[in-house]
């Protein structure tokens, strides 16, 4: 440790001493000496979780059998894992449910949004956007014959005025993946309300680390990640939320036995659920929804104020660090300066991102990459310390001075990054 990380840790003790959240930590299996800054990825293990599948495993399905989806909950666990999404993205009880996954939450609305302002030609759709979020506009888009205009962060105002009265709906994610930039969800709701447009956002990088008022914003749509900050475990399911006003008339073409009205009487014709059960589909997976159930009851009386008050003091932290110590080593940053236009991670670039990501994790730092040059770190309020922080940025340092990242083992590109 040089004299100048002592400032830096001691600074950052002193806000761990601080950290009204601090004690959430003990909640997570963090592996020793492991810095884990991808929980923006997958977050961390529940010390709940083992115990608590266990006894799904064992008891409910092993004892239980066909009789745990009424005995053990299982059939309703759909909606009590939206209604604890519901509080943490500031929407209405009766307005989330979980379910799927994002991608497929987002074809369910995108085509809700187009079935629903059939006239209206136009969709806006995010260009440089999470991949899935386009894949899934451009399908719906030739099934429910619209055109696809793409807009990015920063001329999306334009585009919906240019759309005007053809407007049927915007899609966006509000803090981008790759730069962590955020935006402005209240303005671009209004925006797209004032051209009568629908308006879908996309919270994979926001539930469970930003304050989202879904409600307040009177957002028509949005979808989100139970396996990120909600920490619901490798492919968690994932939630749709749609507002209560626009739930009777809602139509999805993923008409599925589950959002039937009455699924046990296994009628011939589907009726639709009343409700979000409308956007269920198939049968719930039910070993996966009850551990993002688990790991859900971590955020139960946690103020998300805190959390998102907390992100930005260890974001503000690393970025200082990083034009301390980082920046004079090649490195960019692509990450807004100003909190309040960023979410819970901070992206770098450098031409051998690659490279060096995979020498820091060889160091027990875990980051990602995302092509073609960003080395991507996640900060997950509820279990990463500001003395993890420090820790990260000093070897990030050391990899990059003695040439570590060189070897040819971090040069071989691996199938997920
Ligand atoms: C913005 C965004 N949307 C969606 C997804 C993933 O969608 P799915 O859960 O369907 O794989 C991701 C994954 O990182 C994402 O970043």
């Amino acid at each position: 440790m040089t004299n100048s990380f002592e400032a830096a840790f001691a600074k950052a003790k002193a806000l761990d001493a601080q950290d009204p959240l601090a004690s959430k930590r003990d909640l997570f299996h963090l592996p020793d000496g492991l810095i884990y800054l991808d929980g923006n990825s997958l977050g961390a293990l529940p010390h709940s979780m083992p115990a608590r599948m266990q006894k799904a495993v064992q008891q409910e399905w092993g004892e239980g059998l066909i009789r745990s989806w009424n005995d053990a909950g299982w059939y309703e666990a759909t909606g009590r894992v939206g209604l604890q999404i519901a509080k943490i993205i500031g929407a209405k009880a009766n307005e989330v449910i979980a379910c799927d996954s994002t991608s497929i939450n987002l074809f369910k609305v995108m085509s809700a949004a187009a079935q629903a302002l059939p006239e209206r030609k136009i969709i806006i759709c995010e260009e440089g956007n999470f991949p899935t979020d386009g894949y899934i506009g451009e399908g719906a888009a030739a099934l429910f014959g619209k055109e696809i205009m793409l807009a990015n962060q920063d001329n999306i105002e334009e585009k919906i005025a240019q759309a005007g009265a053809q407007l049927c709906f915007v899609s966006l994610t509000q803090v981008h993946y790759k730069t962590g930039r955020m935006l402005d969800m209240a303005r671009v709701t209004q925006l797209a309300h004032a051209q009568g447009a629908r308006m879908i956002w996309d919270l994979a990088h926001s539930a469970g680390a930003l304050v989202v008022k879904l409600s307040e914003c009177k957002v028509d749509y949005a979808v989100g990640c139970g396996y990120k900050y909600l920490n619901g475990g490798p492919g968690a399911p994932a939630f749709v939320y749609v507002r209560e006003d626009l739930q009777s008339d809602l139509q999805q073409p993923l008409q599925g036995w589950f959002g039937h009205a009455t699924p046990f009487t296994f009628d011939q014709s589907y009726a639709p659920a009343t409700g979000m059960a409308k956007l269920l589909v198939g049968t719930t997976s039910v070993l996966s929804m009850i551990a993002l159930e688990e790991a859900l009851k971590i955020y139960e009386g946690v103020s998300m104020r805190a959390i998102r008050s907390k992100s930005e003091a260890l974001t503000q932290l690393f970025i200082e660090l990083y034009d301390a110590y980082i920046a004079p080593l090649g490195f960019g940053i692509v990450t807004p300066r100003d909190a309040a236009l960023r979410g819970s991670q901070v992206s770098f670039t450098h031409s051998e991102g690659y490279a060096i990501t995979q020498a820091l994790i060889a160091k027990g730092v875990i980051g990602d990459f995302r092509a073609p040059n960003i080395l991507r770190f996640g900060f997950a309020p509820l279990y990463v310390s500001f003395a993890d922080v420090v820790r990260s940025v000093e070897i990030l340092r050391e990899v990059v001075e003695s040439g570590a990242w060189q070897k040819p083992e971090f040069q071989q590109r691996k199938a997920v990054t």
